[in-house]
């Protein structure tokens, strides 16, 4: 088989700058008013002809990705699949970089990557809203890597509205051992809230306008995340490693997403470099990672 059989597919992580949650739905999920940023820390999803679906996934954390049809990877090959009344005879080879059930949307990248990959391998042709429609049935983040940049997500996340983005921002991301269960944090943040009443989620004016202009510490002013105090309560050692950014002169720390990955936005790449040098000497957390933001949505990278 040559080289030109098969297509790779480059898809980056996300942070959520703003993740403000409403209360439960009836069908489980949380409204949100999600604002995402695809930052550049990649995974690369190769998509190749094989007698039948097949999955194999390389990088450190490989044996925590399932390789069964689980895998986000291979639901969005069956779904294109479906659709198009074809079977999904591919081996999608996941080459993994962004941390595992870290809350960068690691799974959800490789979702929307493997669609990108088996549409162009299969010559689909499938329209951009096609797309977008299968990413939202795989899941709420899958749209968000599809396009990339910078977005707001509303309803459950799936609904988007592009953002413009006025430069690059610099961030740290520290990687925690082991991985926290989305569901398990959405529970964790409804029961601390208790009977609280919830207000409705509603973008940041003020982080828009930082976006918009660039402006780091105005972003670092703005960031908030609802799931981290639920993180944090599910994982108390988080407290330390936001509060280790902090003290290396991270402009804001917070947790991304529903953790246990934790986002420390930092003023430029020297800075970065320095504060991922700490988190590492602090000993709170398995791994420091430089990436900016905001990084182009899944792209084809070869074929
Ligand atoms: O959409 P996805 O499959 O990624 O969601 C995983 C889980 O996270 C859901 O089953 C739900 O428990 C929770 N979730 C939520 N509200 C959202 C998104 C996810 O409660 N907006």
């Amino acid at each position: 088989m040559s080289a030109s059989d098969s297509v790779t597919v480059r898809v980056p992580a996300k942070v959520n700058v703003q993740l403000a949650v409403g209360g439960p739905r009836p069908d489980g999920f949380h409204d949100l008013a999600n604002v995402f940023l695809a930052v550049g820390l990649y995974d690369e999803v190769t998509v190749t002809p094989a007698d039948e679906l097949r999955i194999t996934v390389s990088g450190p954390d490989a044996h925590q990705v399932p390789t069964d049809r689980t895998n986000l990877a291979a639901r969005a090959a069956l779904a294109l699949a479906e659709r198009h009344g074809r079977e999904a005879r591919v081996h999608l080879h996941i080459a993994k970089d962004i941390p595992v059930a870290g809350g960068m949307a690691g799974g959800s990248a490789d979702g929307a990557a493997a669609l990108v990959g088996c549409d162009a391998l299969w010559g689909t042709g499938a329209s951009r809203e096609e797309l977008l429609e299968i990413c939202a049935e795989l899941g709420s983040d899958v749209p968000f890597s599809l396009i990339g940049g910078a977005a707001l997500g509303r309803g459950r996340g799936e609904l988007l509205t592009p953002l413009e983005v006025g430069g690059a921002f610099h961030w740290v991301f520290a990687v925690a051992d082991g991985g926290l269960s989305t569901p398990a944090v959405y529970r964790e943040c409804d029961r601390l809230r208790g009977d609280a009443p919830v207000p409705d989620p509603e973008p940041s004016p003020a982080l828009l306008e930082a976006l918009r202009t660039g402006d780091a510490a105005a972003l670092a002013a703005a960031v908030d995340n609802d799931l981290q105090a639920a993180a944090v309560s599910l994982r108390p050692s988080l407290a330390e490693t936001l509060r280790a950014g902090t003290e290396a002169g991270a402009l804001a720390s917070l947790v991304s997403g529903s953790g246990p990955t934790c986002a420390f936005l930092v003023k430029d790449g020297q800075d970065a470099e320095a504060v991922a040098a700490a988190l590492l000497a602090s000993g709170s957390c398995r791994a420091a990672r430089v990436a900016t933001g905001p990084a182009e949505g899944a792209r084809l990278v070869a074929g």
